[in-house]
């Protein structure tokens, strides 16, 4: 967990002072969620419960704070979490920090592996069970929004830099990773509270014209690079979106999977394609 904990950190130092740089970014996340609140069950007292909150760069936490009852934020890096809401003038007591916290319970098993020391088939065998029977964690309580805000790729990119993306157990790690994270986010939220699934597709590094096309333009720019396999790996929205629909525990769990307009995401050097997916917690 150590290495792990450590490159998200120095990758959170590189972003801290980003507020203004994220203010489209944050306004898409927080219309998102203060809507999402709005569709969950009347009767439920409002509780919100954000994975990968970092910096919280991408939260504006007195509007949330106003809206839901209870904010648990939730990150590896509790350094930035607790910078990101000081400099937000936010009181610690105003909202429950879960630092360093991994989300998949496995980062200090995959922290012993690189790339250019291949990590046995067993090790792999072992990680990818501890990651299927590790408990869901306490975080929050009787959450009725659970987000994860563009963690996945994180995760994803743990494993390449970890295991490494020409292992031949890459897409069987991704995989599992993947769909424990879903399970995690579906978990922690309560019958009738809702989840909103945020992710990053694809960089200006690959589709340039991100950092200047109208928004207008997006839905098929994304579109088109989709359809090229130009995304990042593991992260293509319309299969999360099947995944979500389709395979258990996840189509008994959820209903209404919806997917939204993707909006850029500038931060600073690179300009990145995010978007949503929303469902209603049966
Ligand atoms: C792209 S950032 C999200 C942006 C963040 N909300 C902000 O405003 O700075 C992803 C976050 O996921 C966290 N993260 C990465 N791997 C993690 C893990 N295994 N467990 C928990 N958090 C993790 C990182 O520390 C980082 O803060």
């Amino acid at each position: 967990m150590k290495r792990i904990g450590q490159l998200q950190a120095s990758r959170n130092a590189e972003t801290r002072d980003g507020w203004d740089c994220f203010a489209t970014h944050r306004e898409q996340v927080v219309r998102l969620l203060l809507n999402a609140a709005r569709s969950t069950d009347e009767k439920l007292e409002r509780r919100l419960c954000v994975l990968g909150a970092g910096n919280c760069n991408d939260l504006a936490l007195a509007d949330l704070a106003e809206t839901f009852g209870h904010v648990a934020l939730v990150d590896i890096d509790e350094e930035a979490i607790i910078s990101g809401i000081t400099r937000q003038g936010v009181n610690a007591s105003e909202v429950t920090i879960h630092g360093g916290v991994d989300v998949t319970g496995v980062a200090n098993l995959m922290s012993k592996w690189l790339p250019n020391n291949p990590a046995p088939d067993n090790e792999v065998d072992a990680c990818i069970a501890s990651a299927r029977k590790s408990d869901i964690p306490r975080l929050g309580s009787e959450n009725t929004l659970v987000t994860s805000i563009c963690l996945l790729s994180q995760l994803i990119e743990t494993i390449t830099f970890t295991l490494g993306a020409n292992h031949p157990r890459f897409l069987d790690l991704l995989t599992c990773i993947r769909r424990e994270h879903l399970r995690l986010v579906s978990d922690l939220a309560v019958p009738g509270g809702v989840i909103v699934f945020i992710t990053d597709v694809v960089s200006s590094l690959t589709v340039p014209d991100l950092a200047t096309a109208p928004s207008s333009d997006l839905p098929t720019l994304v579109g088109r690079a989709i359809a090229d396999r130009n995304f990042f790996t593991g992260m293509n929205p319309f299969v999360i979106k099947r995944l979500l629909e389709s395979e258990m525990p996840f189509a008994k769990q959820l209903t209404d999977v919806r997917l939204s307009q993707p909006w850029v995401w500038d931060l600073g050097p690179r300009h990145y394609a995010v978007c949503a997916l929303t469902a209603t917690r049966v």
